[in-house]
């Protein structure tokens, strides 16, 4: 069992034991660790279970510490920093020689990103290095957005969990890349929406373009245990009895299926209130004696698109 607590003393002597440490961002828990420490980043794909190929974020306290782990902050990159940091937005930018290939999985382009929980932080202010944090769940799992969600599933492998309450966004940060220093390639969807972004600078359109790899983008992520299907409550029940089914819909209740088998993510509506019930619905049905989770496509703007996004790549992990 790991202890779980706010104290940010706890959890500073452990980082700078080269320890991991959960930590609240708005998007979702991190597994930290010091970002200028192998061993600590060892301790992170360990305790994740997570190949040393999926390169890691590193996390830092405001725009003027970046420097010192780029070799190059293009324009575009500040401006757009300016706009949506702290917050949801992780950007692929040129290493300097602090940081080690093990972050980077031997890329040059190393991915940043200012998260926005207080808490949080205040840690990185007091640390003297910055943090590398995925999120905190085994390798291909659901993403946490509560201390409870860790605790459940690397509670025995780690000691602290930094409480901030559950995260205000409930998903990941939208991962970009700058095309030319002018144009940007969304790499994951997430916090950030590309509506949001398209106000600051044009979103690439070409398919073909030669971009970083992101493995969080390879379709096997953000899975419950349990099958999920995207699609219709009828077309599920053709295979399975209502009994064994979960439903996870938009802002309205299935007819054809017990209520208590069923999760909404935003009675009235609200795309941003759906995405921060998101992953704890998801661990909520999970947790059912159900044999399948039907989920509704969510309306593909704004965050909905984030949304639709993870569920596409739960429902193609075992089809
Ligand atoms: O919201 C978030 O981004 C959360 C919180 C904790 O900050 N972190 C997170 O980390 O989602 P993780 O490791 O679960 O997903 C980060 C993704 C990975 O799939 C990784 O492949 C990609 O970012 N990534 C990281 N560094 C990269 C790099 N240098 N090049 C390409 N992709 C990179
Ligand atoms: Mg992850």
């Amino acid at each position: 069992m790991a202890l779980i607590g706010k104290d940010l003393e706890k959890a500073i002597f452990r980082l700078m034991q080269d320890d991991v440490v959960a930590i609240p961002t708005e998007t979702v828990y991190g597994l930290a660790g010091n970002a200028l420490s192998e061993k600590a980043i060892q301790k992170i794909f360990e305790v994740k279970n997570r190949p040393l190929s999926d390169p890691l974020i590193v996390h830092l306290p405001s725009i003027d510490s970046i420097d010192l782990y780029v070799s190059e902050l293009p324009d575009l990159a500040r401006q757009l920093f300016k706009a949506f940091s702290p917050g949801p937005l992780t950007i692929l930018l040129p290493k300097s020689h602090l940081i080690s290939d093990l972050v980077t999985n031997g890329s040059p382009m190393v991915a940043i990103r200012i998260p926005n929980h207080p808490l949080t932080l205040n840690l990185l202010r007091e640390l003297p290095f910055p943090l590398v944090a995925p999120s905190a769940n085994p390798f291909g799992h659901l993403s946490p957005t509560l201390p409870e969600h860790v605790e459940a599933s690397l509670g025995s492998k780690i000691s602290y969990i930094l409480d901030g309450g559950p995260c205000r966004i409930g998903l990941e940060s939208t991962i970009i890349q700058l095309i030319n220093g002018k144009e940007i390639k969304v790499l994951r969807q997430g916090g950030v929406s590309e509506e949001s972004l398209q106000s600051m600078a044009q979103l690439t359109n070409d398919e073909n373009l030669q971009t970083e790899v992101s493995p969080g983008s390879s379709l096997s992520h953000y899975a419950p245990a349990i099958p999920l299907k995207l699609g219709t409550v009828s077309s599920v029940l053709e295979k399975f009895k209502p009994e064994v089914v979960g439903y996870l819909g938009f802002d309205a209740f299935s007819t054809q299926l017990p209520m208590e088998n069923q999760r909404i993510l935003s009675a009235k509506s609200d795309i941003n209130e759906a995405a921060r019930n998101l992953f704890s619905s998801l661990h909520q049905l999970d947790q059912m004696p159900i044999q399948v989770i039907v989920a509704s496509i969510f309306p593909n703007e704004g965050i909905g698109k984030a949304i639709n996004d993870r569920l596409t790549r739960a429902a193609a992990k075992r089809s």
